[in-house]
């Protein structure tokens, strides 16, 4: 049993919403434990990085503001300064070589420890390092018990926001694509039953949630035998859509070849399921995906969007691209804008390639695409994109859309004044994930609104609350609803 603590706590998040989740589960723990979150670095007794390795630019970022602490830490020698996740299981010694001041260092499989470890640092001041094997370091069997899924039931006010909950049901990853430290620093696939998972959903639907997104790096590959019964991603969707108080369910991030026909049909059937995938593409052009090892060529891709658009013809569909990877040419590059014109995605996330040591595309291939060109290649996809996404949110002008409100915007937050008690400016979603901007009551967070759409940008569509005067059976815009 470890002490209860009363010190202040601050954490940095960076990376992907596997990474979010495991900082609200972590802060809970803690939360539990006495600490109290703080924003401000300077006050903190217990300051934690959730790190990301996608990209060499995220490790930067941590590693500099590692570097900046080493002065606190000199005036403050009982702080304790951990680094968890990604960063962690893939450079483990090398975080206190490169940042000497660093007491814990905690992979993606050890973080059910982390109030321990932080205990015992600040007890006998030793460093300690948690991290799971490699994956060469022994079978399969071996490596994934390493990585244990950390997912303890979690207090309300930890959360994003109060409406909405991640909910992971894959860990790790087996594609291999040859750019990506995924499969080593989150370890081998590996599904959660589908018992735990409905199970947990209940919990939160209890404590108000309303739209749980389903999380896995490729969470339509999905599989779990429970009861001599195997579950894939369409049959746990069934197993946890009557959860009473849920509205929506969502997944993230699919991987193409996983898209099965079963899926689409239960996204189809199931009114809870948003009408939005997330498939990313990578590259439109085959020599490229042949070299990441995606598994699928830019013919596979177009089947598979066609299967979506005859199953689910109101579905956005949005994707992650990289740019200037091994070997793109120009006419590579052109392959992907095509693939982007023809398949209009909803969004696009696109990323310049950065090579990770440990990958197979770090060892075989030379990072041959200059900086410059990634960054004009990157802008060049950038704009068609949005050019694409405006385009379609035009089309939604005049028309009327259903939103699960999630709270007041950013700008909002932004002006922060407590003491306004009318009308806010709000954001939610539709059921394809466009965010819609509008003015209303804050107690609206958390339940579905119609709204109709009179003005849009790129990422964002803007209008009003729509209200219904049902004795004349027609519709009239109110400027707030209370
Ligand atoms: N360089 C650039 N982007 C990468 N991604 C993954 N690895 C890399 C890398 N080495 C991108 C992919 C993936 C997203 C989460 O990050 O597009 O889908
Ligand atoms: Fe990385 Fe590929 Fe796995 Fe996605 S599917 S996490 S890109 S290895």
């Amino acid at each position: 049993m470890t002490a209860s603590h009363n010190g202040k706590l601050f954490i940095e998040t960076v990376g992907c919403q596997m990474n979010m989740l495991d900082s609200e589960l972590v802060v809970g723990a803690l939360r539990k434990q006495g600490y109290n979150l703080t924003d401000d670095i300077r006050e903190a007794d217990t300051v934690l990085f959730n790190t990301c390795s996608v990209r060499e630019h995220a490790e930067h970022k941590i590693y500099s503001a590692l570097g900046r602490l080493k002065f606190s830490k000199q005036a403050r020698p009982n702080q304790v300064i951990g680094v968890l996740g990604c960063m962690a299981q893939k450079d483990q010694e090398l975080v206190f070589q490169r940042a000497p001041h660093v007491d814990l260092v905690v992979g993606t499989g050890q973080l059910a420890e982390v109030p321990r470890l932080i205990d015992a640092a600040r007890e006998s001041r030793e460093r300690s390092l948690a991290v799971s094997l490699d994956r060469k370091e022994g079978g399969r069997a071996a490596v994934s018990d390493s990585f244990q899924s950390y997912d303890p039931l979690r207090e309300p006010e930890m959360r994003p926001t109060p409406h909405q909950a991640f909910v992971r049901i894959v860990i790790g990853c087996d594609k291999f694509c040859t750019y990506c430290v995924v499969p080593m620093t989150r370890g081998p696939e590996q599904s959660r039953p589908p018992r735990d998972i409905r199970h947990e959903v209940q919990v939160l639907a209890d404590q108000g949630v309303k739209e749980v997104t389903l999380l896995g790096q490729t969470v339509n590959s999905y599989k779990h035998t429970q009861d001599g019964r195997l579950f894939r991603l369409s049959d746990l969707l069934e197993h946890i859509h009557d959860v009473d108080g849920i509205l929506r369910l969502k997944f993230v991030t699919n991987f193409p070849k996983d898209m099965t026909d079963d899926l689409l049909q239960a996204v189809r059937d199931l009114p809870k399921c948003a009408q939005y995938l997330h498939v990313p593409l990578q590259s439109g052009c085959n020599e490229m995906l042949k070299r990441m090892k995606r598994g699928y060529t830019v013919e596979d891709y177009r089947e598979m969007m066609s299967r979506i658009r005859t199953t689910l013809p109101n579905a956005a569909i949005s994707s992650d691209f990289i740019v200037g990877f091994c070997g793109e040419t120009e006419e590579s590059h052109q392959k992907s804008l095509d693939l982007i014109r023809e398949c209009r995605f909803k969004n696009s996330f696109i990323f310049k390639y950065s090579p990770r040591p440990g990958t197979k595309a770090f060892e075989l291939h030379a990072d041959d695409v200059p900086e410059e060109i990634k960054k004009h290649r990157n802008n060049e996809m950038l704009a068609l994109q949005n050019q694409i996404s405006a385009e379609d949110n035009a089309q939604f002008i005049g028309r009327d859309v259903e939103v699960l409100v999630e709270g007041p915007s950013r700008n909002e937050l932004k002006r922060g004044d407590p003491t306004t008690t009318g009308p806010v400016q709000l954001t939610g979603r539709t059921t394809c994930d466009r965010i819609v901007v509008f003015d209303g009551n804050p107690r609206l967070a958390g339940s579905l609104a119609q709204i109709q759409i009179d003005d849009c940008t790129p990422t964002t569509l803007l209008g009003q609350i729509v209200t219904r005067e049902v004795q004349h059976g027609s519709s009239s815009l109110l400027p707030i609803l209370v």
